[in-house]
């Protein structure tokens, strides 16, 4: 019999496994032909396995195993391990989403053997070309044929930088189909008692970005804030593995362990981190899809980066740009607790539905 070629839908990172999940599930309900690939670019069980437990998704069909390195490293030992894959399968299309270095990779090797590619979360700009992402953005969506965008300024960048009209669709948010699914699930998480947290009575923080937690003097500067915010509001902290061995060599744990009302634990799962959010009285966060997710969540956020490839969730939702001075993040703060969201709106087409909308395009490409 005469198999169709398959599509090879691209993960590599903790931020990668929302976004596919959804897809992934809509084109096998749909019977289409596909191979899940992990790079392995995070590879510890609670950065990766955890989120494929709790978002459903089937082991991969394929594991590349590459770990951790420099950029460079990292970036090229995809790509060498990613070739030999596209030359054994023959994809008819490559998918990969959002901007970690894996997406990076798989699109290159994908445009260098003429293997068409599409790009989930295409367009967004922060504008801030010393954040490695920004870098993997504006390359992956050069080279990629179709560019699929969670919102109009992913459009707008898209057509600025010169792309052709017919290759862009605005299909939504896909992360948000993965967190409207998984919302009731996430009801018999027992996470709150495992922290002792009640309900709105506690911050979420998360902090990652090189440029917060790679220098110790900004690192310190947020430190300080969180120690007045600590104060008012317990604050969880599920520490990354890059913040955690940074503040090691830094001296700064001890601090941050001794930051009043801190709960600081492990990377936490999709499901326990889903039910976090979501009853929390605030968000302060460096990372982009913790952005969106309160805006759709309608939970108060302050984000701390200078700024954002993801504005609607400013001019629409409930996010603040702030910064990682301590005063601007004090300030902040009081201003959110100070403001009501419960009607703050919800970006277009961030409904649940945009893996139905993706399959539907990617049924046009034959
Ligand atoms: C990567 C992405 C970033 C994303 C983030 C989410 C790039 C350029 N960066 O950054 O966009 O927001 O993931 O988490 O692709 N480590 C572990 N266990 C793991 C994975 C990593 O301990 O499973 C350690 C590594 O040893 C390394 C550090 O965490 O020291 C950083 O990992 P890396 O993949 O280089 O970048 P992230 O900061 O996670």
């Amino acid at each position: 019999m005469n198999k169709k070629k398959p599509i090879i839908l691209v993960v590599g990172a903790r931020p990668n496994f929302m976004k596919i999940a959804p897809l992934h599930a809509e084109l096998q309900r749909r019977g289409v032909e596909q191979l899940l690939l992990h790079t392995g670019q995070h590879y510890d069980e609670k950065m990766s396995k955890v989120f494929f437990d709790d978002l459903g998704m089937p082991e991969p069909d394929i594991y590349l195993g590459i770990g951790s390195g420099t950029h460079s490293e990292q970036t090229a030992k995809v790509m060498v391990e990613f070739e030999k894959i596209c030359f054994e399968h023959k994809p008819r299309l490559v998918v990969v989403v959002g901007d970690v270095n894996s997406t990076l990779a798989c699109t290159l090797v994908a445009a260098k053997l003429n293997i068409k590619s599409a790009h989930v979360e295409a367009g967004l700009r922060s504008g801030d070309m010393r954040m490695p992402e920004e870098v993997n953005r504006i390359v992956t969506d050069s080279i990629c044929n179709l560019l699929l965008t969670p919102s109009p300024d992913g459009d707008e960048n898209l057509l600025a930088e010169g792309r052709d009209e017919k290759d862009i669709h605005f299909v939504g948010n896909i992360m948000i189909d993965s967190l409207f699914n998984n919302l009731e699930k996430a009801k018999s998480s027992t996470i709150h008692e495992e922290l002792g947290v009640t309900d709105n009575e506690y911050a979420v923080l998360t902090l990652h970005r090189p440029s917060n937690v790679d220098n110790p003097k900004t690192l310190e500067g947020i430190i300080e804030a969180l120690e007045m915010i600590g104060k008012e509001l317990k604050l969880v902290f599920p520490i990354h593995p890059r913040t955690e061995k940074n503040a090691k060599k830094f001296d700064l744990f001890d601090r941050i362990n001794s930051i009043p009302g801190i709960v600081l634990t492990g990377p936490i799962g999709y499901l326990d981190f889903i039910s976090l959010t979501s009853n929390a009285r605030i968000v302060l966060t460096d990372s982009g899809g913790l952005q969106e997710e309160t805006t759709a969540l309608k939970i108060p956020c302050i984000t701390l980066r200078e700024n954002t490839e993801r504005p609607i969730t400013v001019t629409e939702g409930t996010n603040q740009i702030v910064g990682s001075e301590c005063n601007d993040i004090i300030d902040a703060f009081n201003a959110s607790m100070a403001t009501d969201y419960s009607s703050s709106t919800v970006p277009e087409k961030w409904d649940g539905n945009t893996a139905s909308r993706i399959a539907d395009i990617l049924a046009l490409e034959g």
